[in-house]
């Protein structure tokens, strides 16, 4: 089986992801929705999230790492995770990439979910392990200073029997759960 990446985002309607380091909204439901998704493995295996070192930094301490999925951190410094269980840095999205691919480790993982920021999905988008993007669409503006990158022509909606089709909604605010797919993704 070849790899797959799938990215998961919530996007504001101006494609605003971030704010100071931190989500610019607060929705539960979405929220859970992202640990459903992000944890739901088969065989007894973990997931792998990947993600870069600031929002690893943005994720309260009491949160961290993200529990029951390997974490892995991609900086180009070293990034300090002594004492963490399951968490691994990276110098570079290749660099995970060889380890996700190393016969031995993809016996321990189930799927693999890129978390962002904004490089690391347009690292992610650009990788021909590219798979899937599972886009929450939030149907509001905010006000942000970190956006997800330009989408291109090469996906295509699908369904996922996992994902609610219908219009979410928490305190007043609108949301869909969106699925694009690589239409180039290609098993190998
Ligand atoms: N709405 C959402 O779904 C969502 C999801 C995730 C994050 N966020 C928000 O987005 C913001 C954080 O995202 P961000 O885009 O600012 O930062 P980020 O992507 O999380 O982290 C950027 C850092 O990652 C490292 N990095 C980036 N590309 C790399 C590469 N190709 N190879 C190795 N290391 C690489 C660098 O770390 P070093 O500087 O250490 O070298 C870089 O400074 C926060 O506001 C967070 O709350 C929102």
């Amino acid at each position: 089986m070849s790899l797959k990446l799938n990215l998961i985002a919530a996007v504001c309607e101006n494609m605003g992801i971030g704010k100071n380091n931190d989500l610019p909204w607060r929705l539960k439901s979405e929220m859970a929705y992202f640990t459903r998704m992000t944890s739901e493995s088969k065989n007894n295996k973990k997931n792998v999230v990947i993600m870069g070192r600031k929002t690893w930094d943005s994720i309260p301490p009491k949160y961290k790492p993200l529990n029951n999925r390997i974490n892995f951190i991609l900086s180009r410094s070293n990034v300090y995770l002594d004492g963490y269980k399951d968490c691994f840095a990276f110098k570079s999205l290749d660099e995970a990439i060889d380890k996700l691919n190393n016969k031995d480790y993809k016996k321990i993982y189930d799927n693999v979910w890129v978390i962002g920021g904004s490089l690391i999905y347009k690292a992610s988008m650009a990788n021909k392990y590219f798979y899937r993007l599972y886009l929450t669409e939030i149907k509001k503006q905010y006000d942000c200073d970190t956006y997800f990158p330009k989408l291109n022509g090469n996906l295509k909606e699908v369904k996922d029997d996992c994902v609610p089709e219908e219009v979410q909604e928490e305190n007043g605010i609108s949301f869909v759960y969106k699925i694009y797919e690589n239409i180039d993704y290609k098993e190998e």
